[in-house]
């Protein structure tokens, strides 16, 4: 039986019944070791009797129609197994949450680099020699357009509240600015890859994919099969970011070729192949204005902002999404053009809509501070909403002013001097602030918990995306039914176990959790029903259950497994409040007088998300973002090529994510918070908030340390200087 629990007003909670300090414990992953020592099978690496591989065909035009792909020499070639133009063929990984299949456009080619079909051979080695020999004739569409900036068909939408310009006219301080984010890609460490394997008419799928209950569905759509028909298998996953929510080329390249040769076939992504064919973070052009009155309150705001995608995409980057609940002020303006282009699909980065939108916003609180004479903190202080400044719902916690607080006590910002006023030899040092904030909401999860006298199994299809899901639900039973982690097995990551809410959006931890710990409520109450007691009076600890003057070792009381199977479902708390973690960043760089160079010297992020599962992994997820916001303020440009609109700079050598010498230490404090409507468990997402807001932080702090406001990120010397 599935016990459901709906959210709502009535919530169970984890350490009114337990107390045993397991969850929040900095515990290590069960699976680290494997994952260090090459133990751990990724996805490509699942050895296969008789494998083929298979290397992908890509689209050499912009824009126009396959006429005809010519495999004569090819198939010629020793070992070449096949030649598939996939006509039926993914054009954009899916956003993944819909099941369906993208549109799957036969021949056309909407930008360079699309893939458009797979040669196959007994080696790696045969099928890339064999793919350099394929000719592709076109039928291409003249003056594609691939720039934002002039593109011709520009979708807009628009929102407002209150009367701005009414407030505008008022205001003591004012801020009308225009900043510019660069284009960014996921650099997931494991390139997309995929093994399919046929059995009759069931296919199984080894893909590191970060949805697998609806990547299901999208392959099945994608080969018109029976969902039911479709396993996938993807127990580790080296990074996603978003770039592996959907269903990727290589998935159903792999399961077209290996139903038409009867035999498992493999396709691996070259990175160039993921860097122009997988998904980009659409560049921002943003417009902030900021009115406030002479104490700094805001009256009003706007946010307007041009971002790109295909034409026909329903993604576009949600630029503005923490604007509308992160400041106080009545009178808002929200504006987005979409523009439709031929560059690389556009689709979730990691932090869609803050981790860009918050580049404009936070720069542009920092721009008004300074027209205010306002310390920069003092003004974010001044402006915390008691509630969601423009629909009636309630924050299930909102700890931002703690934040600010006590990371501002921990980075010592009262140091904080003016431009200028700090130097070291030929470098200027400077301090800049911002906030943290990314919304997170519950998406329906189901897990099944096993408790043996032995010790208990979880068993579920999310994925663990090198977030920490296996240690974290290890803790949650264990807490739960009187374990220690290590007797709690974990297994994630196949298709046909319960269906999870997957990972993506901060969703992943609050809801599997979520779900795990009403499977356990779920033993617990039959525990205590032998024990002719309830559940609430009943303590699990050591593998023994006490109630009322009676302990009972487990193994007397379990004769036969307890199975019981958890769901969370978001019910109806979204209607009445917001969940959405917060946070501060503090940052200290030096920028080198004559050259623009920029350092970063400290970081400090202080950050609440509710209940913390794993301080270890919490913290690690806040350091990856944080070093993320650090490319994102400094090196991170997906640049294109303005003819062609292709990505150039397609590998780690020149998509420069902030290496090892860029990385000072970053240091990491909690605001312990429990937010009680957002789930049983309490928690809020962590996987997304570190990034949220952190590179700002860096460019406030350049503009603190020489006075020059960065309004164009990256702010590479060419930038600053
Ligand atoms: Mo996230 S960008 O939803 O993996």
């Amino acid at each position: 039986m599935t016990r459901l629990f709906r959210m709502n007003e009535a919530q169970p909670r984890v350490l009114d019944e337990t107390n045993q300090g397991i969850i929040g414990a900095p515990e290590d992953r069960p699976e680290g070791r494997l994952k260090v020592s090459g133990q751990a099978t990724y996805a490509a690496e699942v050895p296969h009797e008789n494998m083929a591989h298979g290397v992908l065909i890509r689209a050499t035009i912009t824009r126009g129609t396959v006429t005809g792909i010519d495999s004569k020499a090819a198939m010629g070639m020793d070992g070449v197994l096949g030649v598939y133009a996939l006509d039926r063929f993914l054009r954009n990984p899916a956003q993944g949450m819909s099941g369906e299949a993208p549109e799957q456009p036969g021949a056309r080619v909407d930008y360079l680099g699309q893939p458009i079909g797979v040669v196959v051979a007994e080696t790696f080695e045969a099928a890339r020699h064999a793919a350099q020999t394929i000719a592709v004739s076109y039928d291409e569409t003249p003056g594609a357009e691939v720039d934002p900036a002039t593109a011709s068909e520009v979708e807009v939408d628009h929102e407002e509240h209150g009367d701005l310009d009414a407030v505008w006219s008022e205001a003591a301080a004012t801020v009308d600015k225009v900043y510019h984010t660069a284009a960014h890609v996921a650099a997931a460490m494991e390139p997309h890859a995929s093994i399919a394997e046929w059995d009759g008419d069931r296919i199984t799928l080894h893909s590191p994919l970060q949805l697998i209950r609806f990547n299901k569905r999208e392959l099945a759509d994608s080969l018109g099969i029976p969902a039911e028909n479709v396993r996938i298998l993807a127990p580790y996953i080296g990074g996603g970011f978003g770039s592996k929510l959907g269903l990727s080329p290589d998935a159903v390249a792999a399961a077209v070729a290996a139903r038409d040769l009867g035999r498992p076939v493999r396709v691996v992504m070259s990175r160039q192949h993921v860097m122009d064919s997988v998904l980009r973070r659409s560049e921002t052009r943003q417009r902030l204005c900021l009115a406030a009155d002479a104490d700094g309150r805001l009256l009003g705001l706007s946010h307007e902002d041009l971002v790109s995608n295909l034409p026909g995409e329903g993604f576009s980057e949600p630029t503005a999404q923490a604007t509308h609940f992160l400041y106080a002020g009545t009178h808002r303006r929200y504006r987005q053009e979409v523009a439709r282009i031929h560059r690389t699909p556009a689709g979730s980065v990691r932090a869609p809509g803050e981790a860009v939108g918050m580049m404009g916003l936070e720069t542009a609180m920092d721009e008004l501070a300074e027209t205010l004479g306002l310390d920069p903190l003092e003004l974010r202080l001044r402006n915390i909403p008691e509630s969601h400044p423009e629909e009636d719902k309630e924050f299930t916690a909102n700890s931002l002013g703690e934040c600010l607080r006590r990371g501002a006590e921990a980075f010592g910002w009262s140091e904080r001097k003016g431009p200028g006023e700090r130097a070291e030899g030929d470098w200027l040092i400077g301090m800049g602030c911002a906030s943290a904030a990314r919304a997170s909401s519950i998406v329906a999860s189901e897990a099944r918990v096993t408790l043996t006298a032995e010790g208990a199994l979880v068993e579920t299809d999310m994925t663990d995306i090198g977030t920490g899901t296996y240690a974290i639900l290890a803790q949650i039973a264990a807490e739960m039914l009187g374990l220690l982690p290590s007797q709690v097995q974990v297994r994630l990551g196949d298709s046909d176990l319960p269906p999870a809410a997957g990972s993506g959006g901060s969703f992943g931890a609050l809801s599997s959790g979520s779900s795990v710990f009403i499977a356990c409520q779920g033993i617990r109450e039959t525990i205590a029903a032998k024990m002719d007691g309830a559940a609430e009076d009943l303590t699990l600890t050591e593998g023994k259950a006490r109630l009322g003057n009676r302990e009972v070792p487990f193994s007397d009381l379990i004769d036969t497994p307890l199975t019981e199977t958890g769901r969370i479902e978001s019910g109806d708390t979204g209607k009445t409040h917001i969940a959405a973690a917060f946070g501060a960043h503090f940052a200290e760089v030096a920028v080198h007088r004559w050259t623009g160079e920029v350092r970063v010297r400290r970081f400090h992020a202080e950050m609440s998300a509710g209940r913390i599962l794993n301080e270890k992994t919490a913290r690690s997820q806040v350091i990856g973002g944080v070093i993320w916001g650090i490319g994102t303020a400094l090196t991170e440009e997906a640049a294109h090529e303005p003819r062609m609109g292709h990505i150039v700079g397609r590998d780690l050598a020149n998509y420069h994510v902030p290496a090892h010498l860029d990385v000072p230490q970053i240091t990491v404090g909690f605001v312990e918070e429990r937010a009680d409507h957002a789930n049983p468990i309490q928690a809020k997402g962590i996987g997304e908030l570190g990034i949220s807001g952190a590179g700002a932080a860096i460019t406030n702090a350049i503009a603190n340390a020489c006075g020059a406001r960065v309004r164009r990120f990256p702010a590479t010397p060419d930038v600053v200087i």
